[in-house]
């Protein structure tokens, strides 16, 4: 006695932040949460009335309802103090309750001064400790789910030094039974059995996976299979319960019956937001040995081989397969001789319920998730880039905490009125909500998994799971979505639209470099660029408002691959800016916002990206000409003037290397061609080049046909030819770069044709600059005079 004053006398001193409560409180105690009777609470429901205080731990009390409560009779208020872990305390409650094994980990007390109430936390186990110090009876009565379990009898007379009550408060529960600690009960129809451990740990046995109840609580194995395999995000849970994980992104076989070799299950896996975690994408069945395939793939698509087959809800048997859909998904049944599966698949999670004959060694990852994963790898092609391992930075956002109690939900009513082990399904969402974000429904995925597993293999529908676990109901997330094999579709906004997201390997080699797109593509006279449409997605950028330099080209987006284009070619420059640098020509414009352009205001990021294509202009070392008949004489006589006429062609400015047969003359080099007379009065005549032009045959009207100068005047479209002193004296010269004709033999043959014009009566120089053409005084020329020379490399 004297020990437990002394006690008491040291909590109240430790009692430094007590709180007093005098009238209903509701109080946190999750830094000393107490597991009453095999329910966790972390909170306190204090009702404090002039008959009785109740401490609820579910809700305020209320008779109507099932409260799990402490109940006692006749109090006016109430101090609440909260006490760390004590060894003294701990001793003094293992003596009065020797059922407590555990350690004892935190205690809080309410105390009206007279009665204290002090309820500890024993890990798994709890107990209450009545303090009575004045003299009378104090009764408290212990309920759970309403109904009276104990009372707690304090009765202290002057005489009787007996001031303190205590009670066990541990025990199981499940789906509103309770068990004592060491209490076991079991269900001989379902063979479905509760043991509640010494430390009030429950466990729940069945018949396993392979197994039926033979309705006397004895398993048999003999018998029948009814087995169900759930592959959701990364994990397999197969037909055993067994859990495993794929981490890289191939092809495995899931289930194959060796008996049944026509007919085998693959699951093929894809990364998403992360490169580290891989997801099940699509599932294939592949029937009649290899020969024929059916894809279940994201968005509700099914494919038989490359065909899009259109599902509803009405069965469609396509080679012997019974498809149908509707808006959880879409399930593919077969019967197998004597097996039957059922293949269900809803984009994000598969499961196969097999029913059969037992005692078949099933191969695939649902036959033993444990077996290697190599074993069962399927690769569809050679290359094995789809095992290769990436890292990825951790998400410090993700609270796992928060998670695993998220997880452990399936633990607890209505999940836990389903007997398959729920388990696997909890680790399995563990290992994935632990290390990906909480998006696209992962949240509800793996107790969806577990409910259709419920539902599949029982027969049990979990009452309103999802209103209780927060879950919007099955569905149309993501169904007909179509995206390309680069994308996965996911939620844009929490619960909200949906849409189309790069992977994040693939989206990695545009993000490091900072790109939204591939390189230009430019070819002989076009030039495209195209840009990944979910890079522009997660920037915000719609690409309709997007522009090349001319407002009218817009991107062209690629309806399977979601690439959107934009290019220009030579009939439409699109506002390219092309620059000539002596090797080069480049070809420069821009896509941008279109309201870059018109220096207008918006509220959307902005775009601008300069792409280029640079032609490299013909290697100049590659083609030698050679002058085949160099210089050229010819005596031309016509009317009044008689003269002879010598073209010849040079390659310097000041026409004093002349080219002969022997001279190379390179592709794109400078020549001077000079045309000559001889025995013409400068005074009266001039000599007129009317026009001169290249062929690719020896004959001036044969062939191919390129013009130098026309008209008097250099071809406009050759920006090389210069034309000089044309009509001036009786010689003049021009000078062009040398070209080749394209795909031709490698022979050039140059033609002039020349005038001489009258000078006193005509002016003879032609004004190529004016835009008004000077007509020629025609009357004056005396016929016309050609001239050739040809040359070859
Ligand atoms: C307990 O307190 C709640 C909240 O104030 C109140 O609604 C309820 O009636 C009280 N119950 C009793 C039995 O006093
Ligand atoms: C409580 O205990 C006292 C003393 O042992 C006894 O006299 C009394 O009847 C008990 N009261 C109840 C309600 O059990
Ligand atoms: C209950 O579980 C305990 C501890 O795991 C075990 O020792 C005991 O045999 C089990 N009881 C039954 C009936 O299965
Ligand atoms: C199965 O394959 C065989 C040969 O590989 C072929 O003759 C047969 O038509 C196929 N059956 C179906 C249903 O595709
Ligand atoms: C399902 O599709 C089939 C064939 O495409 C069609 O004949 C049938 O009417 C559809 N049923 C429903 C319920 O839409
Ligand atoms: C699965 O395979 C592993 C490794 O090969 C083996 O240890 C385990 O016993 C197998 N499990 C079953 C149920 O066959
Ligand atoms: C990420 O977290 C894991 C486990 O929590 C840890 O082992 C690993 O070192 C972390 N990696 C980085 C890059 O922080
Ligand atoms: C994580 O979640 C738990 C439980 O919901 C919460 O108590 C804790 O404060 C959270 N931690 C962080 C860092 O947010
Ligand atoms: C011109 O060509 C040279 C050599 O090819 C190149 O290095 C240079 O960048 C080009 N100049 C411009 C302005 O593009
Ligand atoms: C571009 O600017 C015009 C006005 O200058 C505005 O009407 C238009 O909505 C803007 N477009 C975008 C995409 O912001």
């Amino acid at each position: 006695m004297l020990r437990l004053l002394l006690l008491l006398s040291v909590a109240i001193a430790l009692s430094g932040a007590d709180e007093q409560i005098t009238t209903n409180s509701e109080l946190d105690i999750s830094s000393c949460p107490i597991t009453y009777f095999g329910q966790k609470y972390e909170r306190v429901y204090v009702n404090v009335t002039s008959e009785n205080v109740v401490i609820c731990f579910n809700g305020y009390y209320d008779p109507q309802n099932k409260g799990d409560c402490l109940v006692r009779p006749g109090a006016v208020r109430i101090n609440f103090f909260n006490y760390e872990r004590d060894s003294k305390f701990e001793k003094f409650f293992r003596q009065n309750l020797p059922s407590i094994s555990n350690a004892l980990e935190c205690i809080f007390v309410f105390s009206d001064y007279s009665v204290d109430f002090w309820i500890a936390n024993f890990g798994s186990q709890a107990a209450l400790l009545v303090v009575f110090g004045s003299e009378g009876t104090v009764l408290t009565d212990v309920l759970v789910d309403g109904n009276k379990v104990n009372t707690v009898n304090v009765t202290n007379t002057a005489r009787i030094f007996k001031f303190y009550g205590s009670a066990d408060l541990s025990g199981c529960r499940h789906s509103g039974v309770l068990l004592r600690p060491g209490e076991v009960s079991s269900d001989p129809e379902t063979c479905f059995s509760l043991n509640c451990s010494q430390t009030a740990v429950l466990q729940t046995s069945t018949c396993g996976p392979l197994e039926r109840c033979q309705g006397n609580g004895i398993c048999s194995s003999d018998s029948l299979l009814d087995t169900i395999c759930t592959v959701t995000g990364p994990a397999v849970i197969d037909f055993h319960g067994q859990q495993n994980s794929v981490k890289d992104r191939c092809s495995y076989s899931l289930l194959r019956i060796p008996s049944v070799p026509d007919f085998q299950v693959l699951a093929n896996f894809q990364e998403r937001h992360r490169k580290d975690v891989s997801f099940l994408d699509s599932v294939t069945l592949r029937l009649n040995g290899s020969g024929v395939h059916i894809y279940l793939k994201q968005g509700g698509r099914v494919l038989l081989d490359d065909s899009a087959l259109t599902l509803n809800s009405s069965v469609q048997t396509v080679r012997g397969v019974k498809l149908s859909k509707d808006q959880t998904g879409v399930t593919a049944k077969v019967s197998l001789s004597n097996f039957k599966a059922s293949v269900f698949f809803d984009g994000s999670t598969a499961q196969i319920h097999l029913e059969g004959p037992a005692g078949q060694s099933l191969q695939g990852l649902c036959g033993n998730s444990s077996r290697s994963l190599s074993k069962e790898r399927v690769s569809e092609d050679s290359s094995t880039s789809c095992e290769m391992q990436y890292m990825d930075s951790n998400d410090t956002m993700i609270n796992c905490t928060k998670m695993t109690e998220r997880c452990n939900l399936v633990k607890e009513a209505p999940f836990s009125s389903c007997d398959i082990d729920p388990e696997p399904y909890i680790s399995a969402c563990i290992d994935t909500l632990c290390s990906y974000s909480d998006l696209d429904h992962l949240r509800c995925q793996f107790l969806e998994a577990y409910a259709r597993a419920c539902s599949l293999k029982r027969d049990t529908t979990l009452e309103d799971w999802r209103s209780k676990a927060d879950c919007s109901p099955p569905g149309a997330f993501c169904q007909d979505r179509t995206c390309s094999d680069h994308e996965f579709c996911g939620e844009k906004t929490a619960g909200g639209e949906t849409r189309c997201f790069c992977r994040a390997i693939f989206a990695s080699k545009y993000r490091k470099i900072n790109s939204l797109g591939d390189p230009p593509v430019c070819s002989e006279n076009s030039a495209s660029l195209s840009l990944v449409g979910c890079l522009l997605e997660d920037k915000g950028i719609d690409y309709s408002v997007l522009q090349l330099k001319e407002p009218t080209c817009r991107g062209q987006l690629d309806k399977q691959t979601h690439m959107v284009t934009f290019s220009f070619n030579s009939a439409n420059l699109c506002g390219t800016e092309i620059t000539n640098n002596n090797s080069q020509v480049i070809y420069k414009n821009t896509i941008m916002s279109e309201n870059l352009s018109s220096g207008g205001i918006t509220h959307q990021d902005q775009v601008y990206i300069d792409f280029s294509c640079i032609q490299t202009q013909p290697d100049m070392q590659t083609v030698v000409f050679r002058m085949k008949s160099s210089s050229v004489v010819q005596v031309i006589s016509s009317g009044p003037w008689k003269c002879s006429l010598t073209m010849k062609a040079y390659t310097d400015p000041g026409r004093t290397q002349a080219v002969y047969s022997n001279t190379e003359v390179l592709l794109n080099q400078k020549i001077w061609v000079e045309l000559d007379t001889d025995g013409l009065d400068e005074k009266l005549v001039a000599l007129v080049t009317d026009s001169c032009w290249a062929t690719d045959q020896a004959s001036p009207t044969g062939g191919r046909k390129y013009y130098l100068i026309k008209n008097g005047c250099p071809n406009s479209e050759d920006q090389t030819v210069r034309v000089e002193g044309n009509g001036e004296g009786t010689s003049n010269y021009f000078s062009f770069n040398m070209f080749q004709f394209t795909g031709s033999s490698a022979d050039l043959y140059l033609h002039c044709k020349l005038q001489l014009c009258d000078k006193q009566e005509n002016s003879c120089v032609k004004n190529c600059d004016g835009a008004r053409k000077r007509r020629f005084a025609r009357s004056n020329y005396e016929g016309a005079a050609f001239i050739s020379m040809a040359w070859t490399t």
